[in-house]
């Protein structure tokens, strides 16, 4: 597992592999790894004659003025130590400074890609945010030029866009993989702000992901979509330490809110504020024609 921080050392070592026939495949993180990272670096080393290659970068341009950007965790020796621990390691782990990112420094002026769909959901709540990500998973598609990018399912609105950005702007010549949320065993799904939950909130945040399967299992049994995502909010308003962001049903192929009589693939989003920590989750289920 080498360790590179420099763009001019990971041409050397993307070359290299390349000269060996190795297909670059790329798991973009910001660190503060848990197991969910670690399932997406397990899908990569099993792709075929893999170059895994992993970063951990965390993107100012992401974040807006009053979001934890300097709270955000940093714990590369611990990150470096459970990337260790594999069986099948990333062949490299690229820590990049936002110097080497950003040669001209901060701020850039971003260029709108996300479009309207970076100001719902998410982004109607952390303006700017989406242009900022895909600023950078440009930036780090054009410097690293892989082909397979891996990301996680949990993260269902920036996935999306990062999907949309690849046709439009790589004609499609990155294979984009969706891994698996991976959850606690009470169903919370694991994210880095999860360690900033109190006591109190830990034990009620499992109810998110409940009511998300609540409100799928009675869509399946035949409910109005718009009477199972009441009661779904009802029941998430009800919960004590929380605020209710949004809970909405999309159509995962457009991202656009789905109504009565969709069939189809649809992704059931939610944002909670759980006592002071945001945290997000989604599924996806097939809603067939009625019988
Ligand atoms: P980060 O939050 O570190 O997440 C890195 C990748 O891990 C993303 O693809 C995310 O969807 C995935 N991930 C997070 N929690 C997961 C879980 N519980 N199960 C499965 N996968 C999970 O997302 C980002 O970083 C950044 O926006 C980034 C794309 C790196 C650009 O800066």
């Amino acid at each position: 597992m080498k360790i590179v921080e420099t763009v001019l050392d990971l041409e050397k070592q993307i070359s290299l592999a390349r000269s060996q026939n190795r297909k670059i495949v790329f798991v973009p993180t910001m660190g503060a790894l848990h197991e969910g990272h670690l399932s997406l670096v397990r899908t990569a080393t099993e792709q075929d004659e893999a170059f895994v290659i992993l970063s951990i970068f965390v993107n100012p341009t992401q974040f807006g003025k009053n979001e934890d950007f300097d709270r955000y965790p940093r714990t590369l020796d611990e990150d470096l130590a459970k990337l260790d621990k594999l069986g099948k390691k990333p062949d490299l782990v690229f820590v990049p400074s936002v110097a080497e990112v950003y040669p001209d420094g901060l701020p850039v002026s971003l260029v709108s890609r996300a479009g309207a769909v970076g100001s719902v959901f998410e982004g109607a709540i952390r303006p700017g945010h989406f242009d900022g990500m895909l600023h950078v998973v440009n930036w780090f598609f054009r410097t690293v030029d892989p082909d397979v990018a891996i990301f996680g399912a949990k993260d269902a609105q920036q996935l999306y866009l990062i999907r949309r950005m690849v046709k439009r702007e790589f004609d499609s010549s990155i294979k984009v993989i969706e891994g698996e949320t991976v959850r606690e065993a009470d169903g919370l799904a694991l994210s880095s702000r999860n360690r900033f939950l109190s006591p109190e909130a830990r034990q009620l945040a499992p109810r998110i992901f409940e009511a998300l399967q609540k409100v799928r299992s009675q869509i399946e049994s035949g409910e109005e979509i718009a009477k199972a995502l009441e009661m779904g909010r009802l029941a998430l308003t009800g919960l004590a330490l929380a605020k209710l962001d949004y809970l909405a049903l999309v159509d995962k192929s457009s991202f656009q809110p789905i109504s009565a009589g969709f069939t189809g693939i649809a992704q059931l989003l939610v944002a909670v504020n759980l006592d002071g920590v945001r945290l997000i989750d989604n599924i996806s289920f097939t809603i067939q024609e009625p019988a």
